[in-house]
């Protein structure tokens, strides 16, 4: 197997890590069926890969065997944000029948985590998600890992992540504080129930523990606010 350095992972702070365990026992509770998850919102910068890549990182930590699979092929962010050194081979390729599943797999310096990365941003997204190739990717995942965490792109600007948690297990929404308006967070769970996907649960992320009086009276620490940009039109989506 392939391997590559991700020279920027950052530990977590206390209360970070402690938010990611109970997520990680709380998904233990939904059933030994719950494995493979993708991790989705309703918008942009939601906090969707942070979640996602932290989780798994928690899961592999504990001792789990864990995939990480981006599939957030328009916008992935997990080669430059995690500075993954080397020249990488990504899902796209492998959906694209340009290569084997082994050749897009990579063992990382944190132990019990594989990832596969997006690769080249490809002009049919969802098409390719939609393919017998994923469904495979999926299928022999489930053999290999104890867990396979999907990120995606969010399902307010496309569909990709209703087509990919078709094939998981169950779905995770990330919703983060003060950036959803509730009528668009019930159309989205709708969005995902006619598509017949389990809904796992929601993440409420960016939470200002400084403000909050909830929060902030059982926490009372500041855990990061984000103002981000909203995604636009996305590429390749007719
Ligand atoms: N809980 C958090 N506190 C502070 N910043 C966060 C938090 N979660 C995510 N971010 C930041 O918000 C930005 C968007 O996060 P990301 O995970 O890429 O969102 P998405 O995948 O939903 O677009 C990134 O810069 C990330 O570091
Ligand atoms: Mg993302």
């Amino acid at each position: 197997m392939k391997s590559v350095v991700l020279e920027k992972v950052t530990s977590l702070n206390h209360q970070a890590s402690e938010a990611y365990k109970s997520l990680r026992s709380n998904i233990e509770f939904c059933g030994d069926d719950v494995r493979v998850i993708a991790v989705t919102s309703c918008l942009p910068n939601d906090g969707k890969s942070s979640t996602a890549f932290n989780l798994a990182k928690s899961m592999a930590e504990n001792g789990d065997k864990v995939l990480f699979i981006d599939a957030d092929l328009r916008k992935s962010v997990m080669v430059g944000r995690y500075k993954a050194t080397g020249q990488i081979t990504g899902l796209s390729s492998f959906l694209s029948g340009r290569c084997s599943a082994d050749e897009v797999l990579y063992s990382t310096n944190i132990q019990n985590l594989h990832m596969i990365f997006a690769g080249h941003v490809p002009p049919n997204p969802a098409e390719l998600l939609g393919n017998k190739f994923f469904r495979v990717l999926i299928d022999s995942g489930r053999k290999y890992y104890d867990y396979v965490i999907i990120d995606t792109p969010p399902l307010g600007a496309v569909i990709d992540s209703a087509i990919v948690a078709k094939e998981c297990d169950g779905v995770m929404l990330v919703v983060s504080q003060g950036n959803i308006r509730r009528r668009f967070a019930i159309d989205i769970l709708s969005q995902l129930k006619k598509a017949n996907v389990r809904v796992l649960g929601a993440v409420l992320n960016k939470v200002d523990m400084e403000s909050d009086s909830y929060y902030g009276r059982y926490y009372g620490k500041y855990y990061g606010k984000y103002y981000g940009q909203y995604y636009g039109k996305s590429e390749g989506e007719k």
